[in-house]
């Protein structure tokens, strides 16, 4: 019988507690090979629980690449640090699972979207919001044309209070470091708005404005630079528009989103933390609309991480292509938050860069 693959696992704090480090306690599919992170002791206490797993500094990495050659290495440090881990992993010809965002930048995410595509080896992006069962319906619904041709969007997020005041107060409230809300919060709703109309965006008019936290007042460091909330307009080659928000401070976290076709409408409601997610859909064709009650299922974000973690088990045992973001899809996720930052600042609209190489991984 083969063996199950060795995973490095770079990056032990709340991602790898809640998500990563249950998963190679409990997956048979999966063994732990090391630990990773700059904080020796968040290390050991993530790899207390993987029995067999070693605990190392991020200068260990390039050794245990190459010596050890882990099957998949996790990545799930600050964004900003995303782009060196990567290209480490890809260099040493290992399947790498980078958390989202790609990356903090459009240079660095097409970076990789070059060196994965030279690399030959798979780089998938945890897009994981792909993986609610209330996503994978929406996708199957439009792409079933159930509202005909969709030709505009109108997706608005928002943050609750606790949500909000965590970015503000840990590492992302750095633009070097997370890209801000626009990339390290929107590119989960960017990659799910391009892969539910199969879409890709190629242009951005964006305001971005601090309405409640501000440097130096209250807890907020002052060295906190990013936007606490995001407008935007977005197009698509298909032709879609899609008006985007992201605003913080709410009672709520989650979003609604309108879908309007050529022939209906479609809402979906989805609440981040409690109940059923809502369908409200209102083809042409029928007077009345009707309402579908989607479950929630168990789990991180409403079971999605355990989905994502079921298909990377198959995606490293079949090697057959998933639902996962590829890197390409993941590079233009950042490249449209970084595009509204920049289309905010200058006060115009502007294009959003693509990729030289439209190179997919998988
Ligand atoms: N997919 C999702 O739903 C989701 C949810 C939360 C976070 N994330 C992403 O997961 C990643 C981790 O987020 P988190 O909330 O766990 O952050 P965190 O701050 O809780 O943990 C980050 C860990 O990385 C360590 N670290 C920092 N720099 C490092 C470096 N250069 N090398 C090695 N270790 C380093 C820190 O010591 C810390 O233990 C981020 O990219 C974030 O955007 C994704």
């Amino acid at each position: 019988m083969n063996e199950p693959p060795r995973v490095l696992l770079i990056g032990a704090g709340t991602r790898a507690r809640k998500v990563y480090g249950p998963w190679l306690s409990q997956a048979k599919t999966v063994r732990p090979l090391a630990v990773v992170d700059t904080d020796t002791e968040a290390a050991l206490s993530v790899a207390r629980a993987l029995p067999g797993a070693a605990v190392l500094r991020p200068q260990d990495v390039d050794h245990t690449l190459t010596d050890d050659r882990p099957d998949l290495v996790v990545i799930a440090t600050p964004d900003a640090s995303h782009r060196d881990y990567v290209m480490q992993a890809l260099a040493a010809g290992c399947t790498t699972l980078v958390e989202k965002p790609l990356a903090t930048t459009a240079e660095d995410a097409f970076a990789l979207v070059r060196a994965a595509k030279n690399a030959g080896t798979r780089l998938l992006v945890g897009h994981n919001l792909r993986f609610t069962n209330l996503h994978s319906q929406v996708r199957m619904l439009l792409a079933g044309g159930r509202i005909g041709e969709v030709v505009e969007v109108d997706f608005r997020y928002t943050l609750n209070t606790s949500h909000s005041h965590s970015y503000f107060t840990r590492w992302h409230r750095r633009r070097a470091a997370s890209g801000g809300l626009e990339v390290t919060k929107a590119s989960h709703h960017l990659d799910l708005l391009s892969w539910w109309l199969g879409a890709q965006p190629i242009g951005v008019t964006a305001l971005l404005g601090r309405h409640h936290y501000f440097p130096g007042k209250g807890d907020v460091p002052a060295d906190a630079d990013i936007h606490d909330s995001v407008h935007a307009l977005i197009q698509y080659a298909s032709g879609v528009t899609v008006h985007y928000a992201l605003t913080p401070n709410a009672p709520i976290e989650g979003y609604t989103c309108t879908f309007r076709g050529t022939e209906g409408v479609c809402t979906v409601q989805y609440d981040a933390r409690s109940g059923p997610h809502f369908v409200d859909l209102r083809p042409a064709s029928i007077a009345e609309g009707r309402r579908l009650t989607v479950r929630r299922e168990k789990g991180t974000h409403a079971g999605a991480d355990r989905r994502m973690l079921e298909a990377l088990s198959k995606a490293l045992l079949s090697g057959a292509p998933s639902q996962f973001a590829t890197v390409t899809e993941a590079a233009l996720a950042v490249a449209t938050g970084t595009a509204m930052y920049h289309s905010s600042r200058l006060g115009r609209r502007l294009p959003v860069p693509q990729p030289a190489i439209l190179g997919e991984s998988r």
